[in-house]
C-alpha cells in the first residue's frame, strides 16, 4: 500500500500503532510528525530536514539547536541538514550546497505492515541548479527502531557526466561532550580544516573532544560508534556508499559567532557526518546513480 499525503493538516495511519501528521512546524514550515510503535521522528520539507529522532524511553538521538532558525533561504542548525551538491565553501555559491535550503516535494508515504514508515522526497528543479548538469535527487527516511535515510543521485543525460559531493551532516546528542568519544576512525588519514588545513592520521581508539574540531576522513566506509557514558548509551552508525566522515564541534569561540547557536550548546553535541568529500567525490557517468546510505541505530551502553 502506498499513501501520499499533500496537505497541511492531514493525517495518515499506516498501520499498527504508527501515525504521520502533515502540519506546519516551527516559522510555518511543513513538517511531518511520525510516530511508530518504536520510535518518534519530525521531518521538515524544508531541505528535506530531519529534525528529530527519539526511541520510546530514550533522551533524543538528534541535537537540535534552541536557537535554530525555521525560515525559507536559512539552514537549520541540528538534525541532519542534507548536504548537496557540494560540501564547505564553493566561490560565488555560499557553503554546503543548495539541497538544505530548498522545499523538497513530498512523493511518497510508505507504511510497511511491521509499522515502520518511509517517507520518499525529491528536489525540485530550481535555478541553483542551472551551473550544473541535470540530475535527480530523491531522499527515502525510514523510521523504525532505528532512523535510515537513503539520498539517491541520478545522472539522466546520455552523454554528460555528473560529479557532486554529498553530506548527512548529522548532530547528535550527548549527555556531556568532556565524555563522550567516537570509536571506528582509528588508522584513517583526515584533513584538519581547524586554522592552517593539515593532514594527519587518527591515532586513537576513541576519539575525545576537548577543543574546536573540524576533520574529513577520507577511507572511511566502516560502521562507527559514539559512546555516551553521560546518557549511559551508544549511537551506532553504519553507511554504504560513503567514503568520507566528517567530525565537527565548534567548541566556545566558534559558538559564540555562530548567530543559530547557543553559546553552550557545543557541550552537548558532535556531529559525525557521512558522506563523499573532496577527493571522494562521485562522478555519474550518463544514465548512472549512485545511492548513499546511513542507519543510525542506539544501544545502552554497557
Ligand atoms: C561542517 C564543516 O561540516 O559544517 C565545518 O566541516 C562547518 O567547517 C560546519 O563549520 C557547519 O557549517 P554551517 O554552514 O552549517 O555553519
Amino acid at each position: 500500500m502506498i499513501m501520499t499525503t499533500s496537505k497541511p493538516g492531514e493525517t495518515v495511519e499506516p498501520g499498527a500503532l504508527g501515525r504521520v501528521t502533515f502540519l506546519d512546524g516551527k516559522g510555518d514550515l511543513p513538517m511531518l510528525e511520525i510516530s511508530t510503535r518504536w520510535s518518534a521522528a519530525e521531518i521538515y520539507l524544508h531541505g528535506a530536514h530531519v529534525t528529530h529522532f527519539q526511541k520510546k524511553a530514550e533522551p533524543p538521538m538528534l541535537f537540535l539547536s534552541q536557537c535554530s532558525r525555521f525560515a525559507e533561504g536559512q539552514p537549520i542548525r541540528g538534525g541532519i541538514p542534507v548536504i548537496f551538491p557540494w560540501f564547505g565553501r564553493r566561490e560565488g555559491l555560499g557553503q554546503h550546497g543548495f539541497a538544505r535550503l530548498k522545499t523538497w516535494e513530498l512523493k511518497e508515504v510508505v507504511p510497511a505492515p511491521d509499522g515502520s514508515v518511509s517517507v520518499r522526497l525529491r528536489l525540485p528543479d530550481g535555478p541553483e541548479a542551472a551551473g550544473f548538469p541535470r540530475f535527480t535527487a530523491e531522499y527515502i527516511v525510514t523510521v523504525n527502531q532505528a532512523l535510515t535515510l537513503q539520498l539517491v543521485v541520478a545522472n539522466p543525460a546520455r552523454d554528460a557526466e555528473f560529479t557532486f559531493e554529498n553530506c548527512l551532516h548529522s548532530y547528535f546528542e550527548v549527555g556531556d561532550i568532556a565524555t563522550a568519544s567516537v570509536v571506528g576512525l582509528k588508522g584513517l588519514a583526515y584533513e584538519d580544516r581547524v586554522g592552517a588545513c593539515v593532514a594527519g592520521r587518527e591515532s586513537a581508539d576513541a576519539l575525545r573532544v576537548a577543543a574546536e574540531v573540524d576533520r574529513i576522513y577520507q577511507d572511511s566506509t566502516g560502521p562507527l560508534e559514539i559512546l555516551d557514558p553521560s546518557l549511559g548509551r551508544k549511537i551506532r552508525i553504519e553507511k554504504q556508499g560513503s567514503a568520507s566522515t566528517v567530525v565537527w564541534n565548534p567548541w566556545v569561540a566558534k559558538s559564540r559567532q555562530l548567530a543559530d547557536f547557543g553559546d553552550e550548546e557545543y557541550r552537548r553535541m558532535i556531529c559525525v557526518e557521512s558522506g563523499n568529500v573532496g577527493p571522494a567525490s562521485i562522478r555519474l557517468l550518463p544514465g548512472a546513480a549512485s545511492t548513499l546510505t546511513v542507519k543510525l541505530s542506539t544501544e545502552p551502553l554497557k
